[in-house]
């Protein structure tokens, strides 16, 4: 059976990531999650200084850039490194969160990550979720799902994740972090989130990720099969 794209665009805490990682394992297909390599890319201009206003700083931050994900084997998860360093933990950080956007609107810093992302999707058989997969990086993907929730539902899911290790956190703040990247993400100039015009739309605000997982899996079949 031909291996396919499928892409899985939306909106901030909407839970793609876990439902992507879900559908990759079901299928036997690589799970990418690209918002990483921006959160990584932030981690390291964070740690370094880099001025965003700078062209020239930028570029050569980059090129000290090194991204590859590697599969976890305690947990099964396929996990960001940069130069070395495992940083899937530390890209979680409200600091990164708090300038991801601002990065993620970089011309250069997207051109970086969306060679890589094309690279990691050339022989198909992928899941990748961020924000411009099916408009931008896999514009001929075979399966486009583009995923959403209410703001309530997605502040109250992003607030449980981090409250463990943040427990000084307020709803607000992690209220006022989604809508202000969700605003950043949809009004860029380049690659702006949005729902591509063959883009499946799926709802979770309702949904357990059993349910999600069953109508996406069935929407992948569907395309896998003809
Ligand atoms: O927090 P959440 O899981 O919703 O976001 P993420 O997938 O970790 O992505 C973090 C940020 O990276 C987003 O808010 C976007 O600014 C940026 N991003 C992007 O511009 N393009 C992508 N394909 C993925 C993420």
């Amino acid at each position: 059976m031909k291996p396919i794209i499928i892409t899985v665009d939306g909106w901030s805490s909407c839970g793609k990531s876990t439902m992507a990682r879900q559908l990759a394992r079901e299928l036997s297909y690589v799970f990418i999650d690209s918002g990483a390599m921006y959160r990584a890319i932030t981690l390291f201009f964070i740690r370094h200084q880099v001025d965003l206003n700078d062209p020239q700083s930028i570029v050569a931050a980059l090129s000290k850039i090194q991204l590859a994900f590697h599969l976890n084997p305690i947990n099964g998860n396929n996990e960001i490194w940069m130069n070395g360093e495992n940083v899937e933990a530390s890209i979680r950080e409200m600091s990164v969160a708090q300038m991801v956007s601002q990065v993620a609107a970089i011309k250069e810093v997207r051109a970086f990550a969306v060679a890589q992302q094309q690279q990691i999707g050339s022989n198909k058989g992928i899941v990748m979720d961020g924000r411009d997969i099916g408009t931008a990086v896999f514009p001929e993907a075979e399966l486009k799902i583009f995923m959403t929730a209410s703001i309530p539902v997605r502040v109250q899911r992003r607030y449980q994740e981090l409250l463990p290790k943040h427990p000084q956190i307020t709803m607000e703040e992690v209220k006022e972090n989604l809508e202000n990247r969700d605003y950043l993400d949809s009004t860029r100039s380049i690659s702006p989130l949005r729902k591509a015009e063959d883009a499946m739309v799926l709802d979770n605000s309702h949904l357990t990720q059993e349910e999600q997982l069953a109508l996406a899996l069935s929407w992948a079949r569907e395309k896998i099969n003809h």
